[in-house]
């Protein structure tokens, strides 16, 4: 069999989205659920850029033992320094040394000429090798680099020590036909190019970032850069789930190519990343999105029960879909409980079990049909939280067309309880500024959407939102039948993810 390697960048060029920011505690929580998944190398952040993204890389090296776990890092001493630093726990480290060497970025950003660019390349990998033995280099924007000079640059940091070479279409720029020419163009012009693994990063610009992914795999590319969701700069990058399935799917074309990944994981940490990202993963997304298993039409529900694979190429139990169809309510006990949750492929602790039931008996009362969806949310919005530094603890909403909206907050920290009132333009205004009193964390409400977990005029309502205190940018999102309630947990998550980046941020530069 050939393999695949499969390099997911979700914790850093994914974390590059704006307001996709991840705390550290985030960042380790994803980082093992990818090792699980599978992956071989963890892009685990950008070390030099902040010291927050440098404890962040420090941790995951501490944590995650099986993936490799790599550190960005410009060719640039000090960046390269920052890296090996972080990495210095980390059972695989790897160092990713990239400088650009389009015409456009040497000229105007970089403002060198040719020779300096190769030079330094050169010099950064050398250095880099001295310190770790797994050195990836990426001639940044090489689908726009001329081919004569890219074949160079190529060949020279092979000959300095790089294992992989990474051809970025960082502006998602490329076609799939002239992608994969671009890579078989290296395989027959880099005299040294079987020394090192040919790798993609291709961003969706274009909504090319898997086409030109998998067009590169059939042209001799052995190692993806991806990220969960297809999340990441701009229009994102290409999507993990989407390049494993498109490879599985079609062993016709993709012949006896493989990868690591357990594809059963693939649905759980789409929702834990959109989770922590607060970024909502859209109904029709390929393989991961709400309908992407569902029929609607009823020629197309006919064909699936006389014969699934008349409208399913893949069986949603292989990438982790489960639907079980069924409801439970106020009178479901504890074990139809655990076990509708073990058929959604949730396996909790003893004290995660019972949480989530007090949670659900709590929404039953409120909601006669408790549906998979409701489930999911209990799971990952109440118990699955990493840190509640504070809690909702009651919410007094007075509301109308003719009177001033007001709200009575409580909020726990620490079994203390803290209460304010507030009247705001609505009940949501009024209950975010009642929290702000409370807590002294001013966040500026940059994005809020609400949606409906499942059908009935009893759903649930799911509140994403993102807000904004002082420089830094958090995503968050809560659930309940009641949406001022909703908004006012989604509110709490995100002045507690501010209040614990806060912590880690706290400086510890050593360089
Ligand atoms: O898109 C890009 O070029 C990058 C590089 C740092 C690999 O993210
Ligand atoms: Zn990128």
């Amino acid at each position: 069999m050939d393999k695949i390697i499969i390099f997911d960048t979700t914790l850093r060029d994914g974390e590059q989205a704006p307001g996709a920011s991840l705390n550290k505690d985030e960042k380790v929580e994803i980082a093992r659920a990818l090792d699980r998944l599978g992956v071989d190398v963890i892009e685990a952040g950008f070390p030099v850029s902040s010291a927050g993204d440098f404890e962040a890389v420090k941790s995951v090296a501490q944590a995650v033992k099986g993936a490799s776990i790599c550190a960005l890092a410009r060719a640039i001493k000090k960046d390269i320094d920052a890296a090996r630093e972080a990495l210095k726990k980390a059972k695989h480290p790897r160092i990713h040394i990239f400088l650009a060497t389009s015409k456009i970025h040497m000229q105007y950003k970089l403002k060198k000429a040719e020779s300096e660019i190769l030079r330094l390349a050169v010099e950064s990998v050398k250095y880099g090798s001295k310190f770790v033995e797994d050195i990836e280099f990426s001639p940044e924007d090489a689908s726009r680099t001329e081919p004569e000079f890219l074949f160079r640059v190529i060949e020279a940091v092979i000959e300095a020590g790089a294992k992989t070479v990474n051809i970025p279409d960082t502006v998602g720029y490329s076609e799939p036909e002239e992608y994969g020419n671009l890579i078989a163009a290296i395989k027959n012009n880099v005299s040294n190019i079987d020394k090192a693994i040919i790798s993609v990063h291709c961003h969706n610009d274009l909504g090319l970032a898997v086409a030109n992914s998998l067009s590169a795999v059939k042209n001799g590319a052995r190692q993806i850069e991806c990220t969960i969701n297809g999340i990441g700069e701009r229009a994102g990058n290409a999507s993990l789930e989407e390049v494993v399935m498109g490879i599985r799917t079609r062993p016709d074309i993709f012949k006896d190519i493989v990868s690591n990944i357990d594809t059963r994981e693939i649905c759980k940490i789409s929702r834990l990343v959109s989770k922590l990202t607060g970024f909502v993963v859209a109904p029709n997304k390929a393989i991961v999105g709400g309908n992407a298993f569902r029929h609607e039409a009823g020629i197309h529900q006919d064909g699936v029960l006389k014969k699934r694979l008349t409208y399913e190429i893949i069986k949603p139990e292989d990438v982790g879909f489960y639907e079980t169809g069924l409801v439970l309510g106020k009178h479901s006990g504890r074990h139809a409980f655990k076990q509708r949750l073990e058929s959604l492929g949730l396996k909790l602790t003893g004290k995660q079990l019972e949480k989530a039931f007090k949670y659900f008996k709590g929404l039953a009362d409120k909601k006669k049909h408790i549906f998979d969806e409701d489930l999911l949310a209990i799971v990952e919005d109440e118990v699955m939280v990493t840190a509640q530094i504070w809690q909702l603890d009651d919410l007094v909403i007075s509301s109308g067309i003719k009177i001033k909206p007001k709200a009575q907050v409580c909020l726990k920290r620490r079994d203390k309880i803290f209460k304010a009132e507030s009247s705001g333009d609505g009940p949501v205004d009024a209950c975010y500024k009642a929290i702000d009193k409370i807590t002294g964390i001013k966040g500026k409400l940059l994005d809020y959407s609400i949606q409906s977990i499942t059908a009935g005029k009893d759903a649930q309502g799911e509140v994403s939102i993102k807000i904004k205190v002082k420089d830094r940018v958090v995503s968050a999102r809560a659930a309940s039948t009641d949406i001022i309630e909703a908004s006012a947990k989604a509110y709490i998550n995100a002045i507690n993810k501010i209040s614990l980046k806060t912590r880690h941020n706290e400086p510890k530069v050593y360089f």
